[in-house]
């Protein structure tokens, strides 16, 4: 079976007993219940490195007062085993306390943060930034690998890896989606049968926008189609729909580098989507 370790400890034991014998090291962070988008990270990051860790942490620091961290879906088994038969090699899943007893420090990232998804989750990205510089700490790896579906996370990280001057290779992964479109996500299962039928407005959306950038209409236009598409849906209650240029997330001017990205609650469960155009 592949190990679990709980500690910083034994993380840098395994880790440190790979670089003896010179082998490169991946490592997808993941908060666990995991799906096929994580096991896309985890197939790729086994095709470029010799060992994979995953670390699976519902991090606490991230999760607002009133959202869902106590409810977040657990199951260490069933992710135990698609890490083993995707051939990982380490998982680490620390308690709290093991990453934060008594921490002061914190890592925080200004103005990218403060948008799309900042806006509605103020301490969100604090939480996901500090979590992984420490995962970074830890396991050292030469490729960490984030999935596209948090496209401003991934922008983020990006960012802080460059500020920080962090030595690592960050490896960005594309959606992976239900066969009806919907993108996979650990909070899907929150979703009644009928919230995730009406779920699929925020594909439907994005299409809709995506196939009016692609023939040319202009920003506003864009926008406006993904909206009032996801707003036909009347279980939909729209976060955002924002398109924005993809460096700097800043409102766009025109649609040849932009992120065009949705939050939508779908009764009490929020779900994020995204197209991008560009690199
Ligand atoms: O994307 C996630 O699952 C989390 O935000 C991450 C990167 C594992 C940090 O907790």
């Amino acid at each position: 079976m592949i190990p679990i370790v709980k500690t910083v400890a034994d993380v840098r034991k395994y880790v440190k007993a790979w670089r003896r014998e010179g082998k490169t090291v991946g490592l997808v962070p993941t908060m666990g219940f995991l799906h096929e988008g994580h096991k896309s990270l985890i197939d790729r990051a086994v095709k470029e490195n010799d060992c994979v860790v995953v670390s699976d942490f519902v991090n606490p620091t991230q999760f607002g007062p009133n959202e869902d961290f106590e409810t977040y879906p657990r199951d260490m088994e069933k992710d135990a085993a698609l890490c083993e038969a995707s051939g990982a090699k380490l998982i680490f899943n620390p308690e709290p306390d093991e990453m934060y007893d008594n921490a002061l420090t914190t890592v925080s990232v200004d103005k990218i943060t403060k948008v799309l998804c900042g806006r509605t989750r103020p301490i969100h990205f604090n939480g996901v930034c500090t979590v992984v510089s420490k995962l970074f700490n830890i396991v050292m790896p030469d490729r960490a690998y984030f999935g596209q579906k948090d496209a401003q996370q991934l922008l983020v990280i990006r960012k802080m890896v460059k500020d920080l001057n962090f030595d690592i290779e960050i490896i960005g992964c594309p959606i992976i989606r239900e066969a009806d479109g919907l993108a996979k996500s650990s909070r899907n299962t929150y979703l009644s049968s009928e919230e995730r039928k009406a779920a699929l407005c925020l594909f439907r959306g994005l299409n809709k926008g995506r196939e009016a950038a692609d023939t040319g209409a202009d920003v506003d236009t864009v926008k406006a189609l993904i909206r009032s598409e996801i707003e036909k849906e009347p279980m939909a209650k729209v976060d955002y729909v924002e398109v924005v240029d993809l460096d700097t997330l800043e409102p766009a001017a025109d649609t040849k580098n932009i992120l065009a990205a949705v939050a939508v609650y779908m009764g009490r469960t929020r779900l994020i989507d995204n197209f991008i155009i560009g690199d």
